[in-house]
């Protein structure tokens, strides 16, 4: 008998299969089976009619469904290996993707985080089957922040509260949170629960440590004991109005009467032509739709502006016309916290400007990986020693350089040339840039790096955590194989060494590097200082002329 098959959940399977466990999906008992799946995509109904706005669907790979078939009891596992729960398969098919995301998310552009995990990351297989239950995923973090829906509904019984607006936040709340959901608690007579995503949201959004702190801080502002928070591990799909419907649902079974949605509720932001997915208020009007049969009431908001003269946040559509007013966008944020600069009072309370400060310090002061690139003898090496010696002269973060050979010798002494193993050793130096990167230190890598995927690889990884940059050596081929230091690409040429870069294997040059060095005719001081005051001019060096 096959009785050990598991398959190990991702972040979002394991995010959906808690919500699954914990009843906020009610009246989901597991994820969705075919005919379920079928109606929710073409109905936003379960077959049995019940409302049920988006699929919670379980992903697997061909590998795993050659293992399986129907009536199979398998395990559901965390990625240490602790098991979750058992699913007995009643249902394993192959959908189609693309129109899943044309009926779900009315688009197949994968710049919707919620298209782009369908079509290039998810998996193109569904299973499902009856769920039973052996742990919750664990959690060690803000513990006493963490509620089921009973737990929650108990809470509110205890202090008496018989009217509980939920506001769903993935970002970070400011002062105009903080004034609307005043606002909305005093007009109602309502408590509040703030109810921040904290398993998955927009890729990019800030991370939930410094969030929480934040919401903390936010809750000392309320009136005592009328609001509270609780920690919410849903994996937004950000597929706006239907995922509008999809918090109503869960609002309710953590049972809150009223949910606050404002402006793009949910919103997955721009396509690739640079409009909107969907209507700023499409959100709100379908909701309205549904209200009544989720049983919660829906609190409108319009944006909120601050007014200078009125000392006060209005709607924007209480602005008088002669009134000027202000707003802060999460770009203009991002760019005074990278320039060190003060956020205005207006704007947010001071604990959660220093949180901020905190999580984002200035570009001066943040990780930074300097990424050097080009062919063999091009003058990587020379220019990465002396970058790191002006960068240990100026003394703000400790640097570390990974030179091509260096790490050849110490991280993959092991591995060749051949396309997998220089894929595999330009990943694994942008693994450990990506890490001394994300505790403010300076990475310097100087390997060769030929191919544009690994590259892209490595930015996207390393700019979550901090700075980027990508010096691209272009040192022409005939200067590279004049000065032949090393002696290679002489063996190159007459075949001794195969897959050699330029000669028998290629280099594809950079699309869009930050930095473009050509070593032939000039002093390595030189193009050291023109390189180190580039890095300055960009702000992630402090201008000594500006000190003190
Ligand atoms: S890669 O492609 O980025 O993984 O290459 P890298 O690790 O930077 O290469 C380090 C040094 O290996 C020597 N070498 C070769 N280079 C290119 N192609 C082949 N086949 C090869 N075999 C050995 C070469 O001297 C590289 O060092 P640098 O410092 O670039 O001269």
């Amino acid at each position: 008998m096959k009785n050990n098959i598991y398959w190990t959940l991702n972040d979002r399977q394991l995010c959906d299969l808690e919500l699954i466990l914990l009843g906020a999906f009610n009246p989901l008992k597991s994820f969705l089976s075919r005919d379920d799946y079928e109606s929710v995509i073409e109905n936003m109904r379960l077959s049995d009619g019940k409302l049920w706005p988006l699929p919670i669907t379980l992903d697997v790979d061909n590998e795993f469904v050659e293992k399986i078939e129907k009536g199979l009891k398998i395990t559901l596992k965390d990625k240490e290996g602790f098991s979750l729960a058992n699913l007995q398969i009643n249902d394993i098919w192959q959908p189609d993707l693309k129109n899943e995301a044309l009926l779900v998310y009315g688009t197949s552009d994968t710049k919707h985080p919620g298209v782009d995990y369908l079509l290039n990351s998810g998996n193109i297989n569904y299973i499902s089957g009856s769920l039973e239950k052996i742990s919750l995923p664990r959690h060690y973090d803000f513990l006493e922040l963490r509620h089921s829906p009973n737990d929650l509904k108990s809470l509110f019984k205890a202090r008496k509260w018989d009217k509980i607006i939920a506001f769903q936040t993935r970002n970070p709340m400011h002062k105009a949170h903080y004034e609307l959901t005043k606002k909305a608690m005093l007009e109602i007579g309502a408590n509040l629960l703030i109810h921040p995503v904290v398993g998955m949201s927009k890729p990019g959004d800030i991370d939930h440590y410094t969030r929480t702190r934040c919401y903390q801080h936010i809750l000392d502002e309320y009136p005592k004991d009328s609001a509270i928070i609780s920690l919410m591990p849903l994996a937004m799909r950000m597929g706006g109005p239907r995922e509008a419907v999809l918090h109503a649902i869960i609002r309710k079974n953590y049972g809150c009467t009223h949910l606050i949605v404002g402006r793009d509720h949910a919103g997955p932001g721009v396509d690739s032509n640079g409009n909107a997915f969907y209507g700023p208020y499409e959100a709100q009007n379908l909701l309205s739709d549904f209200q009544d049969e989720i049983g919660i009431e829906i609190i409108p908001f319009k944006f909120m502006v601050f007014v200078p003269k009125r000392k006060e946040y209005l709607p924007i559509d209480e602005v008088k016309d002669n009134e000027s007013y202000e707003t802060l966008s999460g770009t203009e944020l991002r760019q005074l916290l990278d320039g060190g600069r003060d956020i205005p009072d207006w704007f947010t309370f001071k604990a959660v400007s220093d949180e901020l400060r905190a999580s984002r310090p200035p570009l001066d002061k943040r990780g930074l990986t300097i990424f050097f690139t080009g062919l063999s003898g091009s003058g990587k090496s020379t220019l990465a020693n002396g970058l790191l010696v002006k960068l240990m002269e100026e003394g703000t973060r400790p640097v570390t350089l990974l030179d091509g050979d260096i790490v050849r010798t110490h991280l993959s002494s092991e591995l060749g040339f051949n396309r997998n193993d220089r894929s595999t050793n330009i990943r694994r130096i942008g693994y450990v840039a990506s890490e001394i990167t994300k505790n403010g230190g300076i990475a310097i890598c100087a390997p060769i790096a030929p191919y544009n995927n690994d590259r892209l690889y490595n930015r996207e990884l390393i700019s979550k955590n901090g700075g980027y940059i990508e010096i691209y050596v272009s040192t022409p081929l005939e200067k590279c194989e004049e000065r032949d230091t090393k002696g290679l690409y002489a063996l190159a040429r007459k075949g001794k060494i195969k897959e050699f870069t330029g000669i028998s294997d290629p280099y594809e040059e950079p699309k869009a590097p930050e930095i473009v060095i050509n070593t032939s005719d000039e002093k390595p001081e030189k193009l050291v200082k023109h390189i180190y005051d580039s890095i300055s001019k960009m702000g992630y060096i402090l201008n000594k002329n500006l000190r003190g």
